[in-house]
C-alpha cells in the first residue's frame, strides 16, 4: 500500500483519532496512590477492549501484585521479523490542581494542543502507535511484521512488577528489536532519536535530634537542631565544581566520546532558550561540561522536597525531633543504582555527626543505558521519520529515565529504538501536560511507515 494512502487514512481519521485520544486520556490512571487502583485498572481494561476494536485478535489484561500489564499481539506476518512495542498508561498524579487551566482529566483542545495529564506521557504517544497500527490494518487488513505489545501501568512508580513479568514471558516476549515511543524530539519539526537515557537512584534521609519537639528558647544552642545537621549534609555533597562530593561516585562514569560532543555542539540549542524554556534566572552545573553534556551525559543529585519543623504560617519557635529529605541521583553509564546508592549511603553516615540519629533509604532505582545507533530498527526509524517530517531526523540523548529499557537489552538481549514524538515545553509531570496534534498525527504517520521499513 502506498505512503499516500497511509497519509490519507491518518488524514481522514483525525477527529475520530483525537476523540478516542480524549476518552483514554479520561481516565485518571495515576499509578502512585493505591487508592486509585481501580481506575487504574480500568484504564487497562479499556486499552485492552480498545486494542481488540482495532483488530489484534490476542490481547491480554495480566494482574500482578501492583497495576496490570496489558500484552497483545498480531503474529500473522508469517516469516516476518517480530517487533515487540512498549508504552504506558499510568500517568503522573495531577498535582498542584489549582495550576491548571483545565482540569487534568478533561481533555481540552486549544491552539491545536490536546491538554491533559498523560497526553504526551505517555498516552498520547503510545496512542499515536495503536492508530499507526491501526492505519495498517485497515488498509490492508494485516500487518507487514509481527507486532507485540507490552503497555504497563506502573512506570511512574519505577516499574515494579514488570522485570519479574518480562522475566517470567522471556520466550513469548522474543523480538528483534524493540520501539519506545515515551521521550521528546530536540525541537518541533525536528524528528529525534534518543540513543541514552540516564538511570535513577532515589533516596530518602532522616536526620533525628532530639526524642521529641523542644522549646528553642529553652533548648535552643545547647542541643542538636535536625534541620540544621540536615542543611550541613545537603551542603557538602557537591564541591565548588558543581560536582558530586561522594567518593568513587563517578568511577563508572562512562565519558563522552568526542564524536558524541561534536554531535551535541551541532545541534540547535542556545543557552538563552534554555533558560526562558526553565524560567531561571542563570544556569549552573559542572564544570567543563556544556548544558547538553551535564543534562544528558553527566549524572547528578538533586533534592526533590525537604521538610521538618515548623511551616505554617506565622511563626512557631520550636526545635523539630525530625528532619528529612527526598533525594535523586540521575545516572549515567555505567553506573549501578545499587552500588550508587550504598556509596551515598556510606559517605551521609559518614559526614554525620555523632550527636544526631541518620537513616537513608533507597526507594527505587534504574540503571542507564545507551542504545545501538546503527541496529536494522534504528535505520528503518530514520526512515519513517525522514518521510513523516520530511525534515533529516537527529540523533540525542535524554536526561529522563525509563528503567525497563535496560531490562529489555538484559533479559532479553533485545536493542532499543526510542523515537520519541512528545517535546520539550510539554510539561511531562506538570501542570498543563499538553501533546501537539501535530506531533499526534505525525507520530501515527511514523508509526505506520515503521512497520513497513521493517519487513
Ligand atoms: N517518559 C519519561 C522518561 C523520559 C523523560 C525519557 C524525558 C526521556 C526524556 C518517563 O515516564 C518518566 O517520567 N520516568 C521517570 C522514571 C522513574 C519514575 C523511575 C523519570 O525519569 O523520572
Ligand atoms: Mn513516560
Ligand atoms: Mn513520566
Amino acid at each position: 500500500m502506498s505512503d499516500q494512502a497511509i497519509r490519507d487514512y491518518v488524514e481522514a481519521n483525525r477527529e475520530r483519532f483525537v476523540e478516542e485520544l480524549k476518552e483514554f486520556l479520561r481516565i485518571p490512571s495515576v499509578s502512585t496512590d493505591p487508592v486509585n487502583a481501580g481506575e487504574v485498572r480500568r484504564c487497562a481494561e479499556w486499552l485492552a477492549s480498545h486494542l481488540r476494536g482495532i483488530g489484534l485478535e490476542t490481547v491480554e489484561v495480566h494482574a500482578t501484585p501492583g497495576h496490570p500489564i496489558v500484552y497483545a499481539e498480531y503474529m500473522g506476518a508469517v516469516g516476518k521479523p517480530t517487533l515487540l512495542l512498549y508504552g504506558h498508561y499510568d500517568v503522573q498524579p495531577p498535582d498542584p490542581l489549582e495550576l491548571w487551566l483545565t482540569p487534568p482529566f478533561e481533555p481540552d483542545v486549544r491552539d491545536n494542543k490536546i491538554f491533559a495529564r498523560g497526553a504526551t506521557d505517555d498516552k498520547g504517544q503510545l496512542f499515536a502507535h495503536i492508530k499507526g497500527i491501526e492505519t495498517l490494518l485497515a488498509l490492508t487488513g494485516e500487518l507487514p511484521v509481527n507486532i507485540k505489545l507490552l503497555i504497563e501501568g506502573e512506570e511512574e512508580v519505577g516499574s515494579k512488577n514488570l522485570d519479574a513479568w518480562i522475566e517470567a514471558n522471556k520466550e513469548r516476549l522474543a523480538s528483534e528489536a524493540v520501539i519506545i515511543s515515551d521521550s521528546p524530539m530536540f525541537a518541533p519539526g525536528l524528528p529525534s532519536i534518543t540513543y541514552g537515557l540516564r538511570g535513577l537512584a532515589y533516596l530518602e534521609m532522616t536526620v533525628r535530634g532530639p526524642g521529641h519537639d523542644l522549646h528553642s528558647g529553652l533548648y535552643g544552642g545547647g542541643v542538636p537542631n535536625p534541620i540544621n545537621e540536615l542543611g550541613r549534609i545537603i551542603a557538602k555533597l557537591h564541591d565548588e565544581d558543581g560536582r558530586i562530593a561522594v567518593p568513587g561516585f563517578y568511577d563508572a562514569v562512562r565519558e563522552l566520546e568526542s564524536d558524541e560532543r561534536e554531535a551535541f555542539a551541532r545541534l540547535p540549542f542556545t543557552e538563552e532558550g534554555f533558560i526562558a524554556e526553565t524560567g531561571v534566572v542563570g544556569l549552573t552545573g559542572e564544570t567543563g561540561f556544556t548544558t547538553l553534556e551535564r543534562i544528558w551525559a553527566r549524572p547528578t543529585l538533586d533534592f526533590n522536597g525537604i521538610w521538618g519543623g515548623f511551616t505554617g504560617a506565622g511563626a512557631k519557635t520550636v526545635l523539630p525531633s525530625t528532619a528529612s529529605a527526598k533525594f535523586s541521583c540521575r545516572l549515567v553509564a555505567d553506573q549501578n543504582p545499587d552500588k550508587i546508592a550504598a556509596l551515598v549511603r556510606d559517605y551521609v553516615r559518614s559526614i554525620a555527626p555523632e550527636y544526631v540519629e541518620i537513616s537513608v533509604e533507597l526507594h527505587h532505582g534504574g540503571s542507564p543505558v545507551i542504545t545501538e545507533r546503527d541496529s536494522r530498527a534504528v535505520q528503518a526509524a530514520l526512515r519513517a521519520l525522514k518521510k513523516s517530517w520530511d525534515v533529516d531526523p537527529v540523533f540525542v540523548r535524554g536526561g529522563g529515565s525509563i528503567p525497563v529499557v535496560a531490562t529489555f537489552s538484559e533479559v532479553l538481549g533485545v536493542p532499543t529504538v526510542l523515537v520519541g514524538f512528545g517535546l520539550d515545553d510539554d510539561r511531562l509531570h506538570s501542570p498543563n501536560e499538553k501533546f501537539n496534534l501535530e506531533n499526534f498525527y505525525a507520530g501515527i504517520t511514523t508509526s505506520a511507515f515503521l512497520w513497513n521499513e521493517l519487513v
